[in-house]
């Protein structure tokens, strides 16, 4: 609240000359420009079916993926379009502007005039769908997962060996750090068995691609392993597939995620 009331901006006012804090949240003020690069955005779904719904009678649309189109406002001079895929913790806003506000990844390919599409995976942030038997939910991240496994590894308990080197995140990393918070309020719950979603991003992974046509895939983490399926399903519509830190290498984790029956 007290960040809220700062970026309405009435302190800069009272105070006459004071500079606006656009710092993290306090950016959603009017008062704010944004970082972001200039695009027109539409949006849009893909595959899924009807099933029955818990109301007799009733059905319900469930295994849809959002899909959001990202288009350069000087125009596309690239080849083939990216389609960023959702780190399965965040949505797909981890593509987006970053938890202290600067520039994000879609950003700078979007200004590199490249046609992004950046989509939530199925189950997943705005493609989820009451549908409990299929998208059984489990959590996404607590606090000490994110933060001994993203943010502060070199605070860990048992950190690994070059933990010490860590020195991207900003801020401290830990809870109660503003960008440390805005990071995990953006955590999304993910499904607790990967069966429904990974047959269904088969199905829609590869529509999106049928419509768009070929293209360059990006992943993080567990939204690697939906990529991987739609090389297998549809691999002449791959141009590439790039793997950012991917979940299905075959190492184990130090830290675990010891909620799921998968995970
Ligand atoms: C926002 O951009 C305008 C136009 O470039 C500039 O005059 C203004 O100072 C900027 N505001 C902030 C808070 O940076
Ligand atoms: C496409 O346009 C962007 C933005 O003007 C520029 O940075 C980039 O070098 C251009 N790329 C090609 C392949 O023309
Ligand atoms: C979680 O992190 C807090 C703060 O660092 C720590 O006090 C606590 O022991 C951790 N809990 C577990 C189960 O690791
Ligand atoms: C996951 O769901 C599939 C399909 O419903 C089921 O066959 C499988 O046993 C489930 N796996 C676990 C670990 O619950």
């Amino acid at each position: 609240m007290q960040s809220f009331l700062k970026a309405a901006g009435w302190c800069a006012l009272s105070a006459g000359a004071a500079a606006i804090d656009c710092s993290g949240i306090n950016a959603l003020s009017p008062k704010c420009n944004s970082t972001e690069a200039a695009y027109t955005r539409d949006f849009f779904y893909v595959g899924g079916e009807y099933v029955s719904s818990t109301v007799s009678g009733q059905s319900i649309f469930t295994g849809q993926m959002y899909v959001e189109k990202l288009t350069p406002v000087r125009g596309i001079n690239q080849t083939y379009p990216l389609v960023f895929v959702s780190a399965g913790v965040p949505s797909g806003t981890v593509w987006l502007n970053t938890p202290d506000n600067r520039k994000g990844w879609a950003s700078y390919f979007v200004e590199a005039g490249y046609q992004v599409y950046i989509v939530d995976i199925t189950g997943n942030g705005r493609g989820g769908q009451y549908d409990v038997a299929a998208f059984h939910l489990r959590f996404g991240s607590t606090d000490n997962i994110t933060q001994d496994g993203f943010t502060a590894p070199e605070l860990a308990a048992h950190p690994y060996p070059q933990a010490g080197g860590h020195d991207k995140w900003p801020g401290a990393g830990v809870r109660g750090d503003p960008v440390f918070d805005a990071f995990q309020v953006s955590i999304v719950p993910l499904a607790a068995n990967s069966t429904t979603q990974e047959r269904t991003m088969r199905v829609a992974g590869c529509a999106l691609l049928a419509i768009i046509g070929e293209s360059v895939t990006f992943c993080h983490s567990g939204s690697c392993q939906y990529t991987v399926l739609m090389a297998d399903e549809c691999p002449d519509l791959l141009r590439a597939s790039i793997n950012l830190e991917p979940s299905c290498l075959p190492f184990q984790s130090l830290l675990g995620n010891p909620a799921g029956p998968d995970g």
